[in-house]
């Protein structure tokens, strides 16, 4: 979707594309039975209400809005920010893109709790040959987080069916208390489902 393409004179030419390429296709052919939308709940309800509380570039929130979900998109990094909404307008995919600090958003929100919170804090480590380009993007605006149990604390406060948090496998939970996970190739879902 963003491409962060290193040019041969220095420098990186950064372009969102949601039209064509991956990101076209992974949205368009999106199944609710598909690891992310099974650890939202989506293969057994139509519609959630989702907090994408660490968007990024917007690629989770933009499969998830396609299939149906009502999702708000917050992320810290005014650049990221901007690229995210300028691909939702491309898109025009129905996403509140909201630039805020998580934490003291979810901690702050008081009416219309969201059904789910969604964190991909993933970070990969510098140098892995394996990073996507996209993520390159990600990891030369934004920070490493530092914060993580303590947004995942917050998520769970106010997430009134789960949070799911992405991993790498080979990772351990961000905390515990994991409900349930759902695993493909190269990514874990930690399943919190709130208590009722
Ligand atoms: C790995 S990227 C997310 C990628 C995203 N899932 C996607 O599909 O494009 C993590 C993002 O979370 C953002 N982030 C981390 N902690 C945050 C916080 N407390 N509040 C808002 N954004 C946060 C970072 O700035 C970074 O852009």
């Amino acid at each position: 979707m963003a491409l962060c393409a290193p040019l041969a004179e220095g420098g990186y030419r950064v372009r969102v594309d949601v039209a064509e390429g991956p990101m076209a296709r992974r949205i368009h052919t999106a199944h609710r039975t598909d690891p992310l939308p099974r650890a939202i709940g989506l293969h057994r309800r139509r519609t959630a209400i989702v907090v994408d509380a660490t968007a990024g570039l917007g690629r989770d929130a933009m499969v998830l809005a396609h299939l149906g979900c009502a999702v708000t998109a917050i992320e810290r990094v005014p650049a990221l920010c901007a690229l995210l909404q300028l691909a939702v307008d491309d898109l025009g995919a129905e996403i509140e893109v909201v630039m805020a600090d998580s934490m003291s958003w979810l901690s702050e929100l008081a009416a219309d709790p969201p059904d789910v919170v969604y964190l991909d804090p993933m970070f990969a480590e510098p140098g892995k040959s394996q990073v996507k380009k996209e993520m390159q993007a990600c990891r030369i605006l934004a920070p490493a987080p530092l914060d993580e149990p303590e947004l995942l604390e917050a998520a769970r406060t106010v997430a009134t069916d789960r949070v799911v948090v992405k991993r790498h496998p080979h990772n351990d939970a961000i905390a515990p208390g994991v409900s349930h996970s759902v695993k493909s190739g190269r990514v874990r879902f930690d399943v919190y489902l709130t208590p009722r």
